[in-house]
């Protein structure tokens, strides 16, 4: 049976009316630019969230680039995060001129570690003169960005108490975790995005909230932050015509803001309809434990209940790239996220990383494959992946 990695088509059956009668309520406005629609979607995106301010922008990419400009982060400065990521989150860090600084992930969770960030900071960091702290290459460290990787908050905890023990501000990427949650030590479950001084969110089409195009979020704490954020994605313009810093056009479309609008109700019942997905390849493929490692559900101790909203199903499998081309062969929808840990990427080899640094990562890069777990994946499709994967191991 094929079965493809994520079908779109389906979920679109289900949005089409709701779509098209906000993307129609758009063009009978013709105001396409920023305007009520946007707003509307900024509030809507607040209370589902939780984030207390909400800058809708042009892309993920274009609002992690958006908060660096609104930081004011450039040529010195230095942004820590993991190697296992995509791209983006780096990229947007060596676009501003900054330093992109990598720690390495937890084997079991595949987030960044917070032990590991401690000690980076710790012992291979020094402090300037102005008592700024700077990496070995000698840029200040200006904070750090965990990513929500696959869908599984961070240890926001243990990265909160890290980051400001060394009195550095939290950039979330949560670009992949929309509606994830994480419980506290104080007991509160809130969402990713609330975590941090700043977050983003990405609202590419295969997201868990998609667009239909580019789309994403800036979020922050504090409403002056969000007033910068509003100038920065509209050419720092203050007044018509008025520009006190130089910012880019990253405004959020009207008509991705309708789409999005018209998604945003059900993303709780497709993040529940991914973890049942979830739940059943747990059950069929528990049994492998010799061969494939499940994905982790660090919270779902605490009693969270969107303790993981899956975005990706990925599980690290032995003699993975022979179980590949074994799914190929069935037909069986896969990926592999990320092949090259981003430390080396041929755009980053002035860094000077070298195979062997980020070992964590590496391995998760050799051994890791995402499976189907879109929330209409039909139940036979489901257990024809599983029946699949078993016939690899048991042949
Ligand atoms: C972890 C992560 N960071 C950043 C991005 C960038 O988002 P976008 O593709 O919307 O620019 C993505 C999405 O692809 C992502 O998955």
């Amino acid at each position: 049976m094929r079965v493809p990695l994520l079908d779109l088509t389906r979920q679109h059956e289900r949005v089409r009316e709701a779509v098209a009668s906000r993307v129609q309520a758009v063009f009978e406005s013709q105001q396409f630019i920023l305007g009520q629609a946007v707003a509307d979607f900024e509030k809507a995106f607040c209370d589902f969230t939780g984030c207390a301010h909400a800058v809708g922008m042009s892309s993920g990419t274009d609002a992690e680039l958006a908060i660096f400009m609104a930081m004011g982060l450039g040529p010195g400065d230095a942004v820590v995060t993991t190697p296992y990521t995509f791209f983006s989150t780096a990229g947007c860090i060596h676009r501003v001129g900054a330093e992109p600084v990598f720690v390495d992930i937890d084997a079991d969770t595949l987030l960044m570690d917070a032990e590991k960030l401690r000690r980076y900071l710790a012992e291979q960091c020094r402090r300037g003169a102005d008592g700024s702290l700077l990496s070995a290459r000698g840029n200040r460290i200006r904070a750090v960005i965990p990513v929500h990787l696959f869908g599984a908050c961070c240890a926001m905890d243990a990265l909160g108490e890290v980051a400001s023990a060394f009195g550095l501000p939290i950039i979330e990427d949560a670009s992949q975790a929309i509606g994830s949650e994480y419980a506290g030590k104080s007991g509160r479950v809130a969402q990713a995005g609330t975590f941090g001084d700043f977050g983003f969110f990405s609202f590419f089409p295969t997201k868990n909230l998609g667009a239909a195009g580019d789309a994403g979020m800036a979020v922050c704490r504090d409403g002056k932050s969000a007033e910068t954020l509003r100038q920065v994605r509209n050419h720092g313009m203050t007044r018509q015509y008025l520009h006190e810093s130089v910012g880019g056009n990253f405004r959020l479309d009207a008509i991705q803001a309708a789409v999005l609008q018209a998604k945003l109700p059900l993303v709780a019942e497709w993040n529940a309809g991914r973890r049942r997905n979830a739940d059943f390849y747990r059950a069929e493929l528990g049994g492998l434990s010799d061969y494939v490692q499940l994905p982790t559900e660090p919270w779902k101790a605490d009693g969270v209940e969107n303790h993981h909203i899956y975005h990706q199903y990925v599980i690290r499998a032995d003699r993975r790239d022979d179980l590949l081309r074994h799914l190929a062969a069935a037909e069986i929808g896969h990926a592999v996220y990320y092949p090259v840990p981003l430390h080396l990427q041929e755009c980053f080899a002035y860094l000077g990383h070298q195979t062997g640094d980020f070992p964590e990562a590496e391995r998760a890069a050799k051994e890791t494959l995402a499976l189907p777990i879109y929330p209409e994946l039909k139940e036979d499709e489901a257990a024809a992946v599983t029946a699949a994967i078993k016939a690899f191991y048991r042949a």
